[in-house]
């Protein structure tokens, strides 16, 4: 079978990582969550008492940073298992900074483009369409209001015993859309051949389904 590459992009929260992980299973590719290593990356500065917003300091770390994504959404940092503390607060609050230095962020797309060279995988993030996986077969841009996506979020972190408010996490989502968005390297914005999903009424499995739907399309297309 021939190797296929899905980009989901889109803002915080739109709930890429949920619906790509479904179609990943259903499908049989191979999910990769970006987000997940900018936040190891982020988690490993806020370990080592570096400022977020130093850029010089924090790009310092490249060279002694080692992010792997294992199966079953495991991520590991060093050796260490973050898969829960990079999902905490302090790293959604600081990974903006980290994710808009280009020095980490070119370090982070060539382990990327490595996962994606021998797999049929979907890869969800803010650059993938545009940048990471230019060539990818389906490029999906999935948006939400931001009072959609602060609630998902807020109820997400609340199941998990992430301890925080709904203001906090509409803050949060704000705050990063200005940050992904207007940051001068690989910024978030939808890939000139992406097809946009707006999923603010839209159920998890509604989603899921018009992604498959645009998959077999495309694909179909190619053969
Ligand atoms: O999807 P997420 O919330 O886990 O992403 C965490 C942060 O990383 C988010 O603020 C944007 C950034 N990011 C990015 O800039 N590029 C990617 N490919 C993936 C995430």
């Amino acid at each position: 079978m021939k190797k296929v590459a899905v980009a989901i992009d889109g803002p915080a929260a739109a709930g890429k990582s949920t619906v790509a992980k479904i179609v990943a299973e259903r499908k049989g590719y191979t999910y990769i969550d970006t987000g997940a290593m900018y936040r190891a990356f982020t988690w490993y500065c806020l370990k080592k008492g570096v400022d977020c917003q130093d850029e010089k300091a924090c790009c310092a770390l490249i060279p002694e940073v080692q992010i792997e994504l294992k199966p079953n959404h495991i991520v590991i940092c060093n050796g260490e298992d973050v898969s829960s503390a990079i999902r905490q607060t302090n790293v959604s609050g600081n990974v903006s900074y980290i994710a808009s230095y280009k020095d980490i962020r070119l370090a982070l797309v060539v382990l990327q483009r490595k996962m994606a060279e021998h797999d049929s995988v979907i890869m969800d993030g803010r650059d993938i369409g545009t940048y990471v996986l230019p060539n990818a077969d389906v490029k999906i841009f999935q948006i939400a209001s931001v009072q959609t996506r602060a609630i998902r979020r807020y109820e997400e972190n609340i199941s998990k015993g992430i301890a925080c408010t709904y203001e906090e996490i509409e803050e949060d989502v704000k705050k990063r859309d200005y940050i992904d968005s207007h940051r001068s390297f690989a910024p978030l914005k939808p890939a000139e051949d992406s097809i946009e999903i707006d999923t603010s009424n839209m159920s998890i499995e509604e989603v899921v389904t018009a992604i498959i739907e645009i998959i077999d399309k495309k694909l179909a297309e190619k053969n």
